[in-house]
């Protein structure tokens, strides 16, 4: 999985994020990706010309009239030229024109004129990207074939925090390294669940745990990276679908994850269970909110919910099977216990607290499968998650010799 020598025309249109796309052509450029840059009239007000001609060491093009520009490589040859297109930021405005067909500046037109595969990573305010306008411009140029990479929520340039983040430059190069493909889960569908799962207990109150989805979110994002088509089910958490994530499946309750996984675990290569998903739910949901008992005690009688990696390792056939452990103690001896007692193929074991695991940013991680084990030391979830989507694969790629 390389971007050397891959051509990729980059579109900056107006917006505050174009300062970000600076950056972006500096990742892309450490990859030895070759980058060309078409602005438009309102990425100028941002950011200069001259500051992607020096990141990217080629003429920058803005106009559709530049005769010396024509000359020497015209639009149609630029169109020509790249092998993917990437629009970062793309504002509202370049959207509305490209859903519409419109060729009325040099941007519009090179996409028009190319057969490139087009992705466009929007960025602009919260309010305007929920607009019906926008969405539904949106919806036909994904029909179309248009790869859309976010936005993500957050706190935005004018303070409003919403939908509308431009994401990462890190992001959407590692977008584009996946687009070329010839990683190690190349060919490989990757199902992964993350979150917590909550259990009602009426209207307005639930049993859930502290898991924030961060690391199986991050999973998802290397296993994509990686080459694989993921489908990622998702406890009730507040994180954008990472960026090549196929296809996410938003639950709540386990027994809702249970259903989603055991059904989409039917086209998996592999299943990495990262969700913590609730042991146990109450037998009876309040249809109304309960009212306190005067001083009387309550109890709530609970039910299990049903093992879903039990219930697919039992089954005789099966994807390949990763679990998780969060254990705040005997970490190694509970992961290899749930290793043999759920069936697995893998388990990554983490120890909860002291800044790690669940809420943390970053986390360690130890590998245990039938005959070996492997330590992952601490780091950031992103790049920890790599790391274990590399050790997937090698073990994965070992059980079927
Ligand atoms: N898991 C599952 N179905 C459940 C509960 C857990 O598939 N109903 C998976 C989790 O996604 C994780 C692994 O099993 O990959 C271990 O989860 P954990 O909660 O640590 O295991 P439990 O069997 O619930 O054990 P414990 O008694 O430690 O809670």
């Amino acid at each position: 999985m390389s971007l050397a020598q891959r051509r990729i025309l980059l579109g900056v249109s107006g917006g505050i994020a174009a300062y970000k796309s600076c950056e972006l052509v500096r990742r892309l450029r450490e990859l030895a990706a070759e980058v060309r840059v078409v602005m438009t009239e309102g990425a100028t007000q941002f950011v200069s010309p001259t500051t992607f001609q020096a990141l990217s060491g080629q003429p920058v093009r803005v106009s559709l009239w530049d005769e010396q520009a024509e000359a020497a490589m015209g639009h149609i040859e630029l169109a020509r030229w790249a092998e993917r297109i990437l629009i970062a930021p793309a504002s509202a405005d370049i959207i509305a024109r490209l859903a519409h067909g419109h060729a009325d500046d040099l941007l519009a037109t090179v996409c028009l004129a190319s057969a490139a595969p087009l992705y466009l990573a929007p960025a602009m305010n919260q309010q305007m990207w929920a607009h019906p306008a926008v969405q539904a411009n949106v919806t036909l140029l994904r029909q179309r074939g248009a790869h859309v990479l976010g936005p993500a929520d957050g706190e935005q340039a004018c303070g409003d925090v919403g939908s509308g983040r431009m994401l990462e430059p890190h992001e959407l190069r590692n977008a584009l390294q996946s687009s070329f493909g010839g990683g190690v889960l190349d060919g490989l569908h990757v199902l992964v669940s993350a979150g917590p799962t909550y259990e009602d207990i009426d209207p307005v109150r639930f049993i859930g745990n502290r898991s924030s989805g961060r690391m199986g979110f991050a999973v998802a994002e290397a296993a994509a990276q990686a080459g694989a088509e993921v489908t990622l089910v998702a406890g009730p958490v507040s994180l954008a679908t990472p960026a090549g994530v196929a296809q996410r499946i938003d639950v709540r309750s386990a027994a809702q994850m249970h259903a989603a996984v055991l059904d989409a675990a039917r086209q998996a290569d592999i299943y990495i269970a990262a969700a913590a998903v609730g042991d146990y739910r109450p037998n009876e949901v309040s249809a109304q909110k309960l009212k306190k008992l005067d001083g009387a005690k309550l109890a709530l009688q609970l039910s299990e919910n049903p093992d879903i990696l039990t219930s697919l390792s039992t089954q005789p056939e099966h994807p390949f099977l990763v679990g998780f452990a969060a254990e705040t103690h005997d970490v190694a001896d509970y992961a290899q216990d749930k290793l043999r007692r759920k069936g697995l193929d893998m388990i990554a074991a983490n120890q909860v607290g002291d800044g790690l695991g669940f809420e943390a940013a970053d986390n360690a991680l130890q590998l245990y499968w039938a005959d070996g084990a492997v330590e992952l030391p601490r780091a950031a979830k992103p790049e920890l998650a790599r790391q274990l989507i590399a050790q997937v694969a090698v073990r994965y790629r070992a059980s079927r010799r």
